[in-house]
């Protein structure tokens, strides 16, 4: 009798922390799904080939503000923002988030810089 209650108490052990495993995938899905949308892809891998990550990273604040707090704060002004930041990433600049200067990016065209702000902003929570 003593092994059964043991067996039924390790099966059900088995079955919580599996449980817990299906919950934690389909949450940890939900963030993925942007990762196949094309704007992202592509912004990333321009971004990667630039120095942006030096001083971005997607959730802290490093030299720069965090992407994520980049996203949240102009992901729902109208499309002309996108050549804003682009134009910005471009020139550098600095008093929008500190007196820390973010360096200019003469070589990235208008274009790749805009499709990187693309990636930047579906990065918003
Ligand atoms: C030398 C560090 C540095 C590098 C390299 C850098 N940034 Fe920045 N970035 C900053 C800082 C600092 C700010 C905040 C500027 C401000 O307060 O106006 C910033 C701000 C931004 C903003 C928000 C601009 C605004 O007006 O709100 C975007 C978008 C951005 N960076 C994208 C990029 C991209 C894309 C790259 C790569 C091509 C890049 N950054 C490379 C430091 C950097």
């Amino acid at each position: 009798m003593k092994k059964f209650f043991l067996f039924s108490f390790v099966i059900g052990v088995l079955a919580a922390c599996g449980g817990n495993e299906t919950k934690s995938k389909t949450e940890e899905a939900k963030p993925a799904d942007i990762t196949k949308n094309p704007d992202y892809q592509k912004g990333l891998e321009l971004a990667a080939k630039s120095d942006c990550f030096t001083c971005h990273q997607v959730e802290d604040k490093l030299t720069g503000p965090s992407y994520r707090d980049v996203a949240n704060k102009y992901a729902a002004m109208p499309d002309t923002i996108v050549a804003h930041l682009a134009g910005k990433i471009i020139t550098g600049g600095s008093g929008v988030w500190g007196q820390i200067i973010m360096t200019p990016h003469p070589a990235l065209s208008e274009a790749d810089a805009e499709a990187i702000v693309r990636y930047i902003l579906l990065l918003k929570k």
